[in-house]
């Protein structure tokens, strides 16, 4: 397994450049499964999660051209799907994997989806995903692991729904069920996260009817049928915030181009009460720069629009070098702040009680060997390790390569001194 290896201290000058949002091109691949026509897709990002993704539609009998793998430029038709399932092999390392659902239902009107079953962070149901479905029709049974649907009448029914909780993978099926379900689909209670609405335009390019995207009701009349089209996925959100928090805590000086700063509300404000200087140049550059005095601010994750439970390792990360207390209350995930425990074993000051850490800074952290235990910690651990004294080992950053592009890289290109480790090849 790769390791990263950072010698902190230095502070990050230049400029990065954003990837297109992992969260945005996962359901827009799962998308294509919708129509026979060809769907091309531009800024995909080059990261694992979107590897398996095109492994899953591959399996599924759909052909996938790309000029190079990994690719930021795909073109998916689905002229016929043979196999309408995810396997386990697939699904245990993506959970995105049941954004197939919603679209085979439609589609072909069955599905067979291996359950996602638990991860680091939670116990991560899909429970609201089937129960809408059911809601529109859907017959639902779970046997060998598997989630086994279909629509008895071949196609789905529009329907009233509420989601008891906001979900947003469980909102994009929905909405990608609905698109060719008989009937219109009112969806109340759905996620507003950008990369909802970006779903939404894409589907609209594809013929989809539907309006209220950025609210919380969405209202999906059913088509007969979807097309190809062409579509670029919006900068991705927690790439850009996790460069800013970089810039941020190094005392840098860095420029974060080619992103969405309309998306990053909650984020820049939170940061510019802490004493960042942040200014947005334009409508897809931010400049962040080096804080006279950092001071620690209370921070609770929310939905879209409020801070992002992706954003929320990252953001200990720079509590830990503010000055004060900071508390910080994970409302989304139950058990999202395994990175703390790493932080603490590199002199960071946090305590936890239920869903709320306590964090005193500043500290002064010192490098050691740490260990990623999912996406967002990785990015956490290295923004502790990119300020800590001397050296920091992240290992299992596998979970890291699911969803930064070309990580290592980009922080080489501002100044940071990083490298990865191969693991040695057995
Ligand atoms: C998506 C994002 C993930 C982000 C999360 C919250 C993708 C591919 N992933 O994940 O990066 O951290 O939103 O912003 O877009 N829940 C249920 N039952 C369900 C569905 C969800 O109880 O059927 C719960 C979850 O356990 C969690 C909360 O609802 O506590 C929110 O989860 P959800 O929005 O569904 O997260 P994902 O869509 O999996």
């Amino acid at each position: 397994m790769d390791k990263f290896l950072i010698k902190g201290g230095k502070a990050l000058r230049g400029t990065v450049a954003i990837s297109g949002a992992k969260n945005s091109a996962l359901p827009a691949m799962a998308a294509a499964l919708l129509t026979a026509e060809k769907v091309t897709l531009h800024n995909i990002p080059k990261v694992r999660d979107l590897i398996t993704m095109s492994k899953l539609l591959a399996f599924m009998d759909a052909k996938v051209s790309v000029t190079e793998m990994p690719a930021s430029d795909y073109v998916i038709e689905a002229p016929k799907l043979n196999h309408a399932e995810a396997p386990y092999e697939l699904v245990k390392t993506m959970r995105a994997s049941v954004l197939t659902l919603g679209p085979l239902m439609a589609r072909v009107g069955t599905a067979r989806v291996s359950l996602p079953g638990g991860c680091a962070i939670g116990a991560r149901p899909v429970d609201l995903h089937l129960k809408a479905l059911e809601q529109m029709g859907a017959e639902i049974g779970t046997s060998h692991g598997y989630i086994e649907a279909r629509a008895p009448k071949g196609r789905l029914t529009g329907a009233r729904i509420v989601f008891e909780k906001i979900t947003v993978t469980g909102t994009e099926n929905i909405l990608m069920a609905a698109a060719l379900a008989d009937g219109e689909t009112v969806l109340e209670n759905a996620a507003r996260e950008p990369e909802v609405t970006d779903l939404v335009v894409l589907l609209r390019k594809m013929g989809a009817e539907i309006s209220g995207d950025g609210t919380s009701t969405l209202r999906i009349r059913g088509v007969e049928k979807l097309h190809g089209t062409e579509h670029t996925v919006i900068p991705d959100r927690i790439e850009a915030g996790t460069f800013l928090v970089a810039g941020a805590i190094t005392r840098g000086d860095l420029t974060i181009s080619n992103c969405a700063p309309e998306h990053l509300g909650a984020v820049l404000a939170k940061m510019e009460q802490a004493g960042v200087p942040i200014e947005i140049v334009n409508k897809t550059t931010v400049h962040v720069r080096s804080a006279k005095k950092l001071t620690g601010l209370d921070m609770t994750t929310e939905e879209y629009p409020g801070f992002a439970t992706d954003m929320q390792a990252q953001y200990m990360a720079l509590a830990t070098q503010a000055e004060g207390t900071s508390v910080i209350v994970e409302r989304i995930f139950e058990n999202r702040f395994l990175h703390a425990s790493e932080m603490m074993r590199m002199g960071a000051h946090i305590s936890i009680e239920g869903h709320s850490a306590t964090v005193r800074g500043p500290s002064a952290l010192s490098g050691t060997v740490v260990q990623a235990s999912d996406l967002r910690a990785s990015a956490g651990l290295v923004l502790a390790g990119l300020v800590a004294n001397g050296e920091t080992m992240i290992e299992r950053v596998y979970h890291i390569d699911r969803g930064y592009e070309g990580i290592v890289e980009k922080l080489q290109g501002v100044g940071a001194d990083i490298e990865r480790v191969h693991a040695p090849v057995s």
